[in-house]
């Protein structure tokens, strides 16, 4: 499937995108591997004819508003993010009607819809950068509520109200589980993406995306770390450390749908050109404004 996978890639003139939670022999394949950003800015630059990506549907739909003229096909039009839906109908403009100068701060796990009623969007390794340097006051971040906590901890003159939104593979990490883990593991640094609870993030040594875990993780003197993020990231962190050891907890958080990307999807709709993302015109006009002006930002 590999041969066939990069034989097609060349004809058909395509490149992968893949996120380190997708399945490692997927993450092979894949032409550019990383965190939601890095294929974000990727996919705005490509200049290939067709982007296949291998992560779930607002990273595809993120990627056909970024560079609309693409072909962007997903493995599996099912894999989707349970928090990019997690804000209540009416509720943004609910917020705009309470403040003059709110700013909406939109998580890019979220739907195209989310993203046109947003001034801004942001990444797990962007986001204290960005709400930092908006001059709003009032800022209203959705659809994470860890994510927003956390921003809202780091930039304490800004008034964050935070969405309930959560990301359910992270929500299964607990405090209880770190303490196991560090029993057992007592030299253990724990990296924890900002999408786990509160609780866990009080006891953790570092926090960042999963860019930024695998990051520290290699460049730090220690060898033993809990890592607590999906499991995809393990491919990556084992493979660049072979000396490293690194331990999950026991609820091993795992995205189902990521985990719906895999080299035969891949072949699939390579050799189909199935599963196109379309976005909508006036859809794309506007949510193409907040992922913009994260770019911008980030910069
Ligand atoms: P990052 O890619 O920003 O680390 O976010 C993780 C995630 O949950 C993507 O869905
Ligand atoms: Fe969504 Fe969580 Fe899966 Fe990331 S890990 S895609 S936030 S469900």
């Amino acid at each position: 499937m590999k041969t066939e996978i990069l034989k097609l890639k060349k004809e058909k003139n395509a490149v992968i995108l893949a996120h380190y939670y997708a399945p490692s022999d997927v993450q092979e394949i894949a032409d550019y591997v990383g965190d939601s950003f890095y294929l974000a800015k990727i996919a705005k630059s490509i200049e290939a004819d067709i982007i296949v990506f291998c992560g779930v549907r607002f990273m595809g739909e993120s990627a056909k508003i970024l560079n609309s003229n693409k072909k962007v096909l997903v493995p599996n039009l099912t894999a989707d993010c349970p928090m990019a839906h997690m804000v209540a109908e009416g509720k943004i403009a609910e917020m705009r009607r309470q403040y003059d100068d709110l700013a909406v701060v939109c998580y890019i796990n979220s739907t195209a819809e989310l993203k046109c009623q947003s001034d801004v969007c942001v990444t797990s390794s962007n986001a204290v950068r960005i709400v930092k340097a908006l001059e709003n006051k009032n800022i209203f971040f959705i659809p994470d509520k860890n994510l927003g906590s956390f921003v809202a901890k780091q930039v304490p003159e800004k008034n964050i109200i935070i969405n309930d939104g959560f990301c359910p593979v992270h929500a299964k990490i607990t405090a209880e589980q770190i303490a196991k883990e560090k029993e057992k593991h007592p030299d253990a640094l724990v990296l924890t993406h900002p999408e786990c609870e509160k609780e866990v993030l009080d006891i953790s040594d570092f926090i960042g995306s999963t860019a930024e875990i695998i990051s520290y993780a290699g460049s730090a003197a220690e060898k033993e770390f809990i890592i607590c993020t999906e499991e995809g990231v393990s491919c990556r962190l084992i493979g660049d450390n072979p000396d490293k050891k690194f331990f999950f907890p026991e609820s091993c958080p795992c995205c189902t749908d990521m985990k719906l990307n895999s080299l035969k999807t891949v072949l699939d709709v390579l050799r189909n050109e199935a599963n196109e993302i379309t976005v909508d015109e006036e859809i794309c006009r506007r949510a193409m404004l907040p992922l913009d002006k994260m770019l911008e930002l980030a910069r």
